[in-house]
């Protein structure tokens, strides 16, 4: 199976009200085990990368690579640029190979957010690759804020994005305290734009009751980063104190680690589709 662009993946989970995880990868062992988790649960997935990632080389070398793991998937999989940061970076994700990009412009005021995200768009249809925007503002160790129903309707009618991230109480990265979910006003936005896929972003660490509820109010796309990356770092850890100090090829030494990804990624998927 090919690659496929984010919308052919999130508008039928959208419509039946289910999630695609998207999974942000930094290295061959995490792209792998998100591959084997979808193949494994037979679920579609979205791989995706920091924004700095395309500005350091690595995701220009690695998206050959996701892409080559698609074809050979018998799952639906797209791969992403996860908050892009500018209309050049959004280029490049195009032109390695990306079949999504996001544009965050959550942290500048409404028009420019609006105006960029329209260039964004026009430029991503040309290419056949879909688009997410966030309005509202997802904390990213700086303040959030949430996102408004009204403003959100009109930013998509502005912008035309196929899928809108919102800010319904998630944060970026671990909590200190566990957040609760603004429901309700998930519900409203979803009420406001029947026809577009929300995005949840800071997945990690969010209660599953929460989240499951939020799903059923069109949030169709669930960000995982940090738990999944820390699965990563956590059994890596335990990988070496069993060697205590003792010498492992590092294409062995990963094969447990990766092991613990595929589980973590395949729990994730499961729980976003409401499988058992
Ligand atoms: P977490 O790191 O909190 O899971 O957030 C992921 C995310 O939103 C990536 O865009
Ligand atoms: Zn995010």
């Amino acid at each position: 199976m090919a690659l496929y662009t984010f919308n052919e993946l999130l508008r039928p989970a959208h419509r039946e009200g289910v999630a695609v995880a998207a999974i942000n990868i930094a290295n061959y062992e995490t792209a792998v085990a998100v591959y084997e988790a979808s193949e494994q649960v037979k679920r579609p997935v979205i791989i995706q990368m920091y924004s700095r990632m395309f500005g350091n080389g690595k995701a220009e070398m690695l998206i050959p690579l996701l892409r080559k793991l698609a074809e050979k998937s018998g799952q639906m999989v797209a791969v992403h640029l996860d908050h892009g940061a500018s209309l050049e970076q959004v280029r490049d994700a195009i032109r390695w190979g990306c079949t999504s990009v996001m544009f965050d412009g959550s942290n500048l005021p409404m028009e420019e957010n609006i105006r960029i995200t329209r260039e964004v768009v026009k430029l991503a249809k040309a290419a056949g690759v879909s688009t997410e925007a966030e309005i509202g503002h997802v904390a990213m160790g700086d303040e959030g804020h949430l996102t408004e129903p009204d403003e959100a309707k009109r930013f998509v009618e502005a912008t035309e994005v196929d899928a809108l991230a919102v800010a319904i109480g998630t944060a970026h990265g671990y909590y200190k305290i566990a957040p609760k979910l603004d429901i309700e006003r998930c519900a409203a936005i979803a009420e406001a734009l029947p026809e577009t896929p929300l995005v949840l972003h800071g997945g990690s660490a969010t209660p599953m009751e929460d989240v499951k509820k939020v799903i059923r109010h069109g949030i169709a796309k669930i960000n995982i980063a940090t738990e999944f990356q820390d699965t990563f770092l956590k059994a890596a850890r335990a990988e070496l104190e069993k060697l205590d100090g003792k010498f492992l090829p590092i294409d062995r030494f990963m094969d447990p680690v990766r092991e613990k990804c595929v589980a973590h990624a395949a729990r994730l998927m499961k729980e976003f589709a409401f499988l058992e």
